[in-house]
């Protein structure tokens, strides 16, 4: 089973279902075999487009195809669920776009039903396996520059108001902490922990989705500023501060970048020689677990899933974004 062939399904023909498909090809013992979109003519334009094997007008097609090991799910957050439980009671390994799902209670829902199906379930949540992000977080673990007393994070673009897009449509879990607001607030978790107290404000869209949200982390020893907007382009960049240096991931840190290590005034840029767009390595990682007969990540646990959801469920209650 050690170079099994994982054969993936794809949920959605949106524009991550694009990339993530464009990654599975650079992965060995991988085969992209089906794609399922809610119209037959997306699915086929799809497939044609990244060579799969098969392709369906019904995700539930694709999660009933007998060949198919591995499902991504593509689809807007307020569909995650739905997607994965279909998935799962079909016993295929399901990777699901982030956030996993609308609230905790959701994300229970999903790793119980995963747990009763004894199928593998991960959060798609890359960053955590890019090598840039590994490595800085080795460095906050080892305390190589001593303690980290400070991170700052902000993920922000522009686009003009359009409520035919996802990102702000709050029908489907649009605004900007859910979809980039849970970056700067993973870099917070992985490298810091959980808070021991929150404090967040926000400004909102006319339909009730956020458009800005800042937040500030409390820890024993440490403070994150943390930031998501759609109003304006912002660096994107994860600034950590220890006792005896800074490191910088640069813009933008939550993908394939560089890491800048400032200290006694002396700068070194890492390059980390990215070939892909940074999709391969949680798949890689996905596509090992499911040989291994895992169900469960060991690096994107259930735990962690549940702690981010949990945090992003407590920042909504701050801000008092309902959906
Ligand atoms: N990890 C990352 O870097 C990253 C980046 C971007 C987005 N994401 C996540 O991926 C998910 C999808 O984002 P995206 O930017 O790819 O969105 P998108 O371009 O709007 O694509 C979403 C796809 O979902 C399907 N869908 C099913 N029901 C839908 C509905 N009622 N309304 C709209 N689409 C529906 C559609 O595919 P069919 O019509 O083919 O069925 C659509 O193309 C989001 O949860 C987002 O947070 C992750």
């Amino acid at each position: 089973m050690k170079n099994k062939t994982i054969k993936w399904g794809i949920i959605g023909c949106g524009k991550i279902a694009n990339k993530f498909a464009t990654d599975l090809a650079t992965i060995e013992n991988t085969e992209f075999f089906a794609v399922a979109s809610r119209s037959q003519e997306n699915a086929d334009e799809f497939a044609q487009k990244f060579n799969a094997k098969n392709a369906y007008n019904s995700y539930e097609a694709l999660a009933k195809d007998i060949e198919v090991d591995a499902i991504y799910i593509a689809t807007p957050h307020s569909f995650h669920k739905e997607h994965a439980i279909l998935c799962l009671q079909n016993k295929k390994a399901v990777l699901c776009e982030k956030p996993f799902a609308m609230n905790l209670q959701e994300v229970e829902e999903m790793i119980a039903i995963a747990k009763a199906n004894n199928t593998l379930l991960m959060e798609a949540l890359w960053t955590y396996f890019l090598p840039h992000y590994k490595y800085v977080l080795e460095i906050v673990k080892n305390e190589k520059f001593g303690k980290l007393n400070k991170l700052e994070a902000d993920f922000g673009f522009y686009t003009p108001y359009n409520t035919d897009s996802r990102v702000f449509k709050k029908e489907v879990g649009g605004g900007s902490l859910l979809d980039i607001g849970i970056y700067p607030i993973f870099a917070a978790l992985s490298a810091l922990g959980t808070p021991t107290k929150i404090n967040a404000n926000a400004t909102f869209f006319k339909n009730g989705a956020d458009s800005s949200c800042s937040m500030i982390f409390d820890y024993k020893n440490a403070k994150a500023y943390l930031k998501s907007t759609l109003l304006e382009e912002t660096k994107t960049e994860a600034i950590f501060t220890f006792s005896d240096a800074k490191i910088i991931i640069n813009s933008r840190f939550h993908e394939p970048s560089t890491v800048t290590i400032i200290k006694d005034n002396k700068e070194e840029i890492i390059d980390f020689n990215y070939k892909t767009i940074g999709y391969n390595f949680e798949t890689a990682h996905f596509n090992q677990l499911l040989r291994d007969d895992k169900k469960e990540s060991n690096i994107m646990t259930f735990e962690f899933s549940k702690k981010l959801m949990r945090t992003l469920d407590d920042v909504r209650k701050i801000i008092g974004l309902e959906y």
